[in-house]
């Protein structure tokens, strides 16, 4: 026997203990001398952490969700819905449909929490926020302790890609830091409303060697920076419409990758009225709306760094 089969018997045995929850998975092909020490602190141990894997499930198309996250959704107990009130059912739909779609491989339960909404009262924008992610992470804490028990795998799923503009991993390192009881957190890339909006506009985020700015619609209030040749503005993409210089291409898209989805592209002062037209009628029948923008500076005004022809004119375009 190698080394390695020696190990897979090792940690199959575990398993079937209910000592170690994950043989299968963490195996590598090569052996690793930090798995070896993982088993055996587990065999002193005879106890895991708690697990909570933060999957990213993509902006909404099923098709997008990655087999990674489809094999790490495979894995979990205990999946996590927050309840985000009338106004995103739809959101917990779609979570719903991803499971119901792609967990084949084992019982799993699900438990709802409410997501409490951020105080508009505060002084400041910032103190808002660290106040509402801690009482997230007092919720996420009651959940992982009363819900998950410690051999087990709890997961959030989150909307696009969990590393950008969500507050899941800020959160849930905080509740580490704070101490009390231990778990351990793995994160599972999605694919991410801006990369779905690039990719159905059929045009590249970045020009050649150039910075790509990520930001708010307020951030844009003025304008793109200096160095800058390129902006995408998540949430509250329609603060940026206008006070922005309307010389930019602009690439709209509401809800992309969902039925519902909408896209418009052109300089971005010849589709403004366009965008905000499409944009309230679109959240009067949906009573949602989830929509991002990416702004370049046309290819004549850029730096020399990307000196080649635009590929694709500015375009006028609904669908
Ligand atoms: C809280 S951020 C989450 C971003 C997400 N983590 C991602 O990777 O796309 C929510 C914002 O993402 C954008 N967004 C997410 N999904 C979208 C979609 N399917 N179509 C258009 N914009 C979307 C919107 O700007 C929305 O306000």
């Amino acid at each position: 026997m190698t080394r390695r089969e020696i190990l897979l018997l090792h940690l199959r045995v575990l398993a079937r203990r209910g000592l170690l929850v994950e043989a299968r998975e963490q195996v590598p092909e090569k052996h690793d001398t930090g798995l070896e020490r993982r088993v055996l602190a587990s065999k002193g141990r005879g106890l895991m952490k708690r697990k909570v894997m933060i999957v990213g499930i993509g902006p909404g198309d099923p098709d997008c969700v990655t087999i990674q996250a489809i094999k790490a959704m495979n894995r979990v107990d205990v999946f996590f819905m927050p309840d985000k009130g009338a106004e995103k059912a739809d959101l917990g739909r779609f979570r719903r449909s991803i499971i119901d779609r792609y967990v084949r491989d084992r019982p799993f339960r699900t438990v709802e929490y409410r997501v409490p909404p951020r105080r508009r009262d505060c002084d400041s924008y910032e103190g808002a926020v660290a106040t509402w992610h801690a009482e997230i992470g007092d919720i996420y804490g009651k959940l992982l302790l009363e819900h998950l028990s410690e051999s087990e795998i709890g997961a959030f799923l989150v909307w696009g890609d969990p590393t950008l503009y969500d507050s899941t991993l800020r959160i849930v390192e905080r509740l580490r830091a704070k101490g009390g009881f231990e778990f351990d957190y793995d994160v599972i890339a999605g694919v991410s409303s801006v990369q779905a909006l690039a990719a159905r506009h059929r045009v590249p985020i970045n020009e050649i060697g150039r910075p790509v700015l990520i930001t708010n619609g307020r951030g844009l209030a003025e304008g793109l920076p200096a160095n800058a040749d390129s902006a995408v503005v998540l949430l509250n993409a329609d603060k940026a419409l206008r006070g922005t210089d309307g010389e930019l291409d602009a690439y709209w898209g509401a809800y992309v990758g969902m039925p519902q989805e909408s896209l418009v592209s052109g300089k971005l002062k010849d589709i403004v009225d366009e965008v905000e037209r499409v944009r309230s009628a679109a959240r009067r029948e949906h009573g949602w709306i989830m929509d991002c923008l990416l702004l370049k500076t046309p290819r004549e005004r850029s730096s020399p760094h990307s000196p080649t022809p635009r590929e694709r004119p500015a375009r006028k375009r609904r669908t």
